[in-house]
């Protein structure tokens, strides 16, 4: 066994052979943020101080263009060899919420967009829902053992209700289910509260939010949140799609900036035709964000969506001065048991 010690809190735990740093804190009951899991989206970067980690999982992909100086490591990849000592950002309020399964019900199932099926899971009958913080995911357990993950697009509700919004993936085994088969009265086993996607609250500082296609999930139980406590912080909200027709709860968000005066919605459409028709903002939504606030070191941010608009988003972010640590956000990736196979087939990587 190795010890891992975190340098800002002081806190350490005890790495088993072969686990990952993640996974060891995890089972210690500390939160070290993480969002994908497959070493692609850089949410759980830390510095390591001094010890050395391998990677026999996934290659270290969100890593490729770090400066080698500040010796970054990815906590959901990297298994210690030796004792380490870590500085990473600690996200102590999930701390408290125990991680379970459970079996569901789908009680709601509607269009919301021509790819997108908005679902409302309740606990099934004799079971206990779970508690979660606005903003984490779940993860659908298909019956071969595969998992499939889901941001929850909701708060606790008193109803132990959980809504869902699944974008249809061209070849994809269960959200093509959810599109063509899922019924309502169905059953879904499922585990959660997942990820460290999360309001911030210990901040004053004006925030922004930014959300592509079905990222729109987390973002609207994070802003139902910020708006539930009366919030007298800045929220400058965007939600961009390629049409009209994906931004599939416009009216809500809409309505949320004609009831808070310091909301502000922006929706942006990729496509030309479609913005020129309806008269919203042409351009990638990213870019929006910057044309706006090109000076982002007083905010904090908050992004959700497709993996290539997270890593735009990223470094353009940083470059406009943002400061890492204010940066949180949820790649959509696909599970880690995809990504584990598309990378196994890409000769080379390994050796990253
Ligand atoms: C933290 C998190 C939160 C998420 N939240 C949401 C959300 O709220 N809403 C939402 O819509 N999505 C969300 N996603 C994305 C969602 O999890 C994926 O879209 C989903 O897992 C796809 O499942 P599937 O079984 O339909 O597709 P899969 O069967 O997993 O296939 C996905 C794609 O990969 C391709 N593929 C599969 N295997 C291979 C292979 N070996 N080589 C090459 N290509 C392959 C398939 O053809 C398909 O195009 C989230 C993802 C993460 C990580
Ligand atoms: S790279 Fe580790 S959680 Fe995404």
């Amino acid at each position: 066994m190795f010890t891992v010690t975190l340098k800002t809190s002081g806190r350490r735990f005890a790495v088993a052979p072969g686990e990952t740093v993640l996974e060891a804190a995890q089972r210690a009951g500390i939160a070290l943020p993480y969002s994908c899991r497959s070493g692609v989206c850089g949410s759980c970067k830390a510095i390591l101080l001094e010890g050395a980690c391998g990677y026999p999982r996934n290659p270290p992909l969100a890593l490729s263009g770090s400066s080698p100086a500040r010796h970054a490591v990815l906590l959901c990849q990297a298994v210690p060899l030796g004792d380490l000592l870590i500085e990473a950002r600690e996200v102590t309020s999930v701390e408290d919420i125990a991680r379970r399964q459970l079996g569901v019900q789908v009680v709601g199932k509607q269009q919301l967009a021509p790819d997108v099926i908005g679902l409302l899971l309740q606990p099934a009958p004799g079971e206990t829902g779970f508690n979660w913080l606005p903003g984490q995911y779940l993860d659908v357990l298909l019956d071969d053992g595969k998992r499939r993950p889901f941001s929850i697009a909701s708060g606790p509700r008193a109803d132990g209700i959980i809504e869902l919004h699944v974008r249809h993936v061209a070849g994809g085994g269960f959200t093509s289910w959810v599109s063509e088969g899922l019924q309502v009265g169905d059953s879904l086993r499922i585990e959660g509260p997942l990820g460290t996607f999360v309001p911030r609250e210990d901040s004053e500082r004006p925030m922004v939010f930014m959300a592509g296609g079905t990222g729109f999930a987390p973002v609207k139980a994070i802003v139902e949140h910020f708006l539930a406590l009366g919030t007298r912080r800045s929220m400058q909200v965007y939600w961009g799609a390629r049409s009209v027709a994906d931004l599939y709860l416009r009216p809500l968000a809409e309505r949320w900036a004609r009831e808070a005066s310091n909301l502000h919605f922006h929706a942006v459409l990729s496509d030309p035709e479609q913005a020129a028709a309806t008269g919203l903002r042409v351009g990638l939504i990213h870019e929006a964000v910057l044309e706006d606030q090109p000076d982002l070191s007083a905010h904090d941010v908050y992004m959700s969506g497709p993996p290539a608009m997270i890593d735009a988003g990223r470094q353009l972010f940083l470059n406009a001065d943002l400061p890492e640590d204010r940066l949180y956000y949820d790649s959509f990736d696909y599970a880690p048991d995809v990504l584990a196979m598309i990378l196994a087939g890409r000769a080379g990587l390994a050796d990253l």
